[in-house]
């Protein structure tokens, strides 16, 4: 993530939603073992449960003319799996999931499923995570507006401060969300740039060193990432994390400058592994990017993104791709200059909780 936001996920992708409905069950909860007896367990808790009436539009409630129930997903994870890949197909360069992935992803990000169910069918769920910018919906598997109103309902309900997510700006859905009180905030591009030769870098200041990471300045680099963007967007096991999910990254494809013998700014390359393994492809991937406060509007970060476009571009990567908040001005220059073109789109929907 050039612009360092807490991922979509990545998920930040409007749901297609196709119609449908009556399919069974199974799904999963965080980090507990998952297992089919979670199924018996959930009818057994049943009667505890939140049960919504349908009073939404006459359509829907007269479809669903019966009670929903949501509760939290236990030892559910391939109904998890089934609803998200039907809800999410066809989305923008949406990758399936598979019991493993999602199990993965449930863990790194601390996801909460909940579902919906309706009878002995669940019939949507919801998944959501607590970050340092509030709880982010980062996953809503549902097909009518009903159901998608009980699962959020639910959501919100144990919430303090914000509620957000990301909605594609052309999705059908940003009226469901903005009929639920949600605001667009701010937005995230999706961009990428074709990589055909090296080229030269932009020029930056006499006395300046462009290089690469050498190991063991793990810490000087957090360090320099995490005071440009004000917040902790680097934890000291990041690079250790990279080499073990995105082979052969090392800190060879880390690029920094330095000025008087100090880091001032740093853009880190690596493959984009899971894309690339889906969808067959050779694209690199950037992010973060930052440059201290006082070494800024030098042409620091400018020259070493090109300076990792060309190292992508050595390694036989032809395209390469990367987030950014749309209204991040010093970036989407420095990237418009470097020829990255937008792609995507998402806004971010919030919502107060007046807690
Ligand atoms: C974004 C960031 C990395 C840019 O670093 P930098 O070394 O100053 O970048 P550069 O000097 O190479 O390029 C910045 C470009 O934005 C332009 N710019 C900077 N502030 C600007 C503003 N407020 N309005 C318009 N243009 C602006 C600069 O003029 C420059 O364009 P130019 O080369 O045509 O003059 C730095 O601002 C940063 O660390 N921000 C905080 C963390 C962050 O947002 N990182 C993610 C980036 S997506």
């Amino acid at each position: 993530m050039y612009a360092g936001r807490l991922r979509p996920t990545s998920s930040a992708r409007g749901p297609q939603q196709p119609e449908m409905s009556g399919t069974n069950a199974v799904s999963g909860q965080k980090v507990k073992p998952f297992s089919v007896a979670g199924t018996a367990y959930a009818r057994l808790l049943k009667p505890f449960l939140k049960v919504y009436f349908v009073h939404f539009s006459p359509v829907s409630s007269l479809a669903l003319a019966m009670s929903l129930c949501v509760r939290k997903a236990c030892g559910e994870l391939p109904k998890l799996v089934e609803l998200i890949n039907r809800a999410y197909e066809g989305s923008y360069e949406f990758i399936p999931f598979s019991v493993e992935s999602l199990e993965k992803e449930i863990s790194r990000r601390g996801l909460v499923f909940l579902v919906a169910e309706q009878g002995e069918t669940i019939v949507g769920c919801v998944g959501y995570w607590r970050n340092p910018r509030g709880t982010e919906i980062e996953w809503l598997a549902a097909f009518s507006d009903a159901v998608r109103d009980a699962l959020v309902q639910e959501v919100e309900k144990d919430e303090e401060g914000e509620v957000f997510t990301a909605v594609d700006v052309d999705s059908p859905l940003m009226e469901f969300w903005v009929k639920r009180g949600y605001v667009a905030e701010e937005g995230l591009y999706h961009m990428t740039a074709k990589l055909d030769g090296v080229k030269p870098l932009p020029e930056v200041p006499a006395g300046t060193v462009l290089r690469s990471l050498k190991p063991g300045e793990e810490k000087l680099l957090v360090d320099v990432v995490n005071a440009s963007y004000g917040w902790e967007r680097l934890k000291e096991d990041h690079i250790a994390r990279w080499k073990a999910e995105h082979p052969p990254f090392n800190e060879e494809w880390v690029h920094v400058a330095e000025v008087n013998g100090k880091i001032v700014s740093a853009v880190v390359s690596r493959p984009d592994t899971e894309y690339n393994k889906h969808f067959h492809a050779k694209r690199g991937y950037l992010g973060p990017a930052a440059t201290l406060p006082d070494y800024r509007g030098k042409n620091l970060a400018s020259a070493l993104t090109r300076r990792a476009m060309n190292f992508l571009y050595e390694k036989g990567m032809d395209t390469v791709s990367l987030y950014t908040f749309e209204g991040n001005v010093p970036s989407i220059t420095l990237l418009n200059k470097l020829g990255f073109k937008v792609q995507h789109h998402w806004k971010f929907m919030h919502k107060k909780r007046s807690g």
